[in-house]
C-alpha cells in the first residue's frame, strides 16, 4: 500500500474516465444512429402508404364544364364577345366566317391581355403589338416570332345557343 507511486492511480482513474466517456459517447452514438434509423423507416412507411391509398382511392376526374355564352343572334358575324368564366379568366368568342371560336384574351408573349379589332377582325395585344387572326393564330409581334398562338377551347352550337365548354377538376 504504501509502495504506490502517487501518479500511477491518477492515471488509471484518468483511462477509467476515458473508457466510461468513450463508452458513453458510444451509446449516444446508438441512440442517434438508431433513432435516425427509426425516423427514416417511419418516413418510408408513410411514403409507401401514402401511395398505396392512391390506388385505393379513385384520382380526381377532369370533368368538362359546359358554359352558356349567348345565343348565336346575339354575335353577330365579324365580331369577338367577351365571356367571363366562373374562374374568372375572359375567354372571347369569335363569330367567323368558319364559325364560332373561343379564344383566351392572355397574350402567350408576357400574359397581356388581347383585344379585339373589328376593322381589321384580329386580336391586338397592346404590350408589344403583337397580332393574332380570328382563329388565333399568330401573325405579327413576338407571339409570331414565337409561333405561339391564343389558347382555345371547345365550342358548342347547340340550336342556336352558344356555349364554350372548359375542363373543370372535381
Ligand atoms: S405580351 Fe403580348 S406581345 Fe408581348
Amino acid at each position: 500500500m504504501g509502495n504506490e507511486k502517487p501518479g500511477v492511480n491518477s492515471t488509471q482513474s484518468t483511462i477509467k474516465q476515458t473508457n466510461e466517456s468513450s463508452s458513453t459517447g458510444k451509446s449516444r452514438r446508438d441512440f442517434l444512429a438508431n433513432t435516425l434509423m427509426g425516423t427514416g423507416l417511419v418516413v418510408s412507411h408513410l411514403f409507401a402508404g401514402g401511395l398505396g391509398l392512391r390506388y385505393l382511392y379513385p384520382a380526381k376526374k377532369d370533368r368538362r364544364q359546359r358554359l352558356f355564352v349567348g345565343l348565336k343572334s346575339e354575335i353577330p358575324l365579324g365580331t369577338a364577345q367577351p365571356f367571363k368564366t366562373p374562374q374568372g379568366t375572359t375567354v372571347n368568342v369569335v363569330h367567323s366566317t368558319n364559325g364560332f371560336i373561343a379564344l383566351s384574351d392572355v397574350c402567350p408573349h408576357l400574359g397581356c391581355r388581347v383585344h379585339w379589332e373589328s376593322q381589321t377582325n384580329e386580336f391586338i395585344c397592346p404590350c408589344h403589338n403583337g397580332h393574332f387572326d380570328a382563329s388565333g393564330a399568330p401573325t405579327a409581334g413576338p407571339p409570331a416570332e414565337m409561333g405561339v398562338g391564343l389558347s382555345k377551347y371547345k365550342v358548342v352550337v347547340d340550336s342556336d345557343v352558344v356555349f364554350i365548354e372548359m375542363r373543370v377538376t372535381t
